[in-house]
């Protein structure tokens, strides 16, 4: 039931192929590829091109977390480029009932990423619309930074909520957390009610300096931590 999402944000982008194949080869469950516009957040990466050079690579699900504003331009974008899920910010987009509705008729999951100091209220009017529901564990922008805490005891608000919506519909929505996923605090994460594990430079700063097969330990470290959670 849980799964790691390797952050190719913390990869090395000159030898993106190779380090797409090698966190899968190591273990890692899905891809997770994030999307920024120095307007939503501080940083720019990279776009939908660069999705549909790492689509054939893999059938591993490919996680995009939209850090973009406007989102809904690049959603069908996104979708062509071979997305499995889409995740997007509430603010980010004026009418956010209507992107999540875009994400789906594209053919893709929807996910709703929750900042750090995001309230969950809007998830109330939402659950039928999500397939994945996405917490910051820091403010979205950078790999490397440690996790905030306080996300903790917004893990366990968010699972009491999809539990129950999950007992009156009978559809499971997964809680992703995101930003500051270590081996060492990845059990904890898991006991609040996560399901859905991103890493990146966890992982990719294992792997360092080091052949592919240095993530193997790090996601087997991870693995075994969640296995005690
Ligand atoms: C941050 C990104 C994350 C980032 C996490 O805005 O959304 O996906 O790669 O990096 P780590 O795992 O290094 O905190
Ligand atoms: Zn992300």
């Amino acid at each position: 039931m849980y799964a790691i999402a390797a952050s190719i944000l913390s990869a090395n982008f000159a030898r993106l192929g190779e380090e797409v194949a090698g966190v899968l080869a190591a273990g890692a469950d899905w891809i997770h590829f994030d999307v920024m516009d120095n307007h939503y957040v501080p940083n720019l990466t990279v776009g939908p091109m660069v999705c549909a050079a790492i689509r054939p690579l893999t059938p591993a699900t490919i996680d995009v977390h939209l850090m973009v504003k406007p989102a809904d331009r690049l959603i069908p974008d996104f979708a062509k480029a071979g997305a499995d899920l889409i995740s997007i910010h509430p603010e980010s987009t004026l009418h956010l009932d209507r992107s999540l509705t875009l994400i789906r008729e594209c053919g893709c999951e929807a996910g709703l990423v929750f900042n750090p100091a995001t309230s969950l209220d809007c998830l109330d009017y939402l659950l039928d619309r999500l397939d994945l529901v996405l917490l910051m564990g820091v403010n979205p922008g950078f790999g490397g930074q440690s996790f905030i805490p306080m996300t903790l005891a917004k893990l366990r608000a968010a699972r009491a909520t999809l539990d129950e919506y999950e007992g009156r519909s009978g559809r499971r929505i997964r809680l992703e957390v995101d930003g500051g996923v270590k081996v060492d605090n990845i059990a904890e994460i898991a006991r609040a009610g996560a399901d859905t594990f991103v890493a990146g430079s966890a992982i990719y700063d294992a792997g360092k300096d080091a052949d592919a097969h240095r993530y193997d330990s790090v996601i087997a470290a991870m693995r075994a931590e969640l296995a005690k959670a």
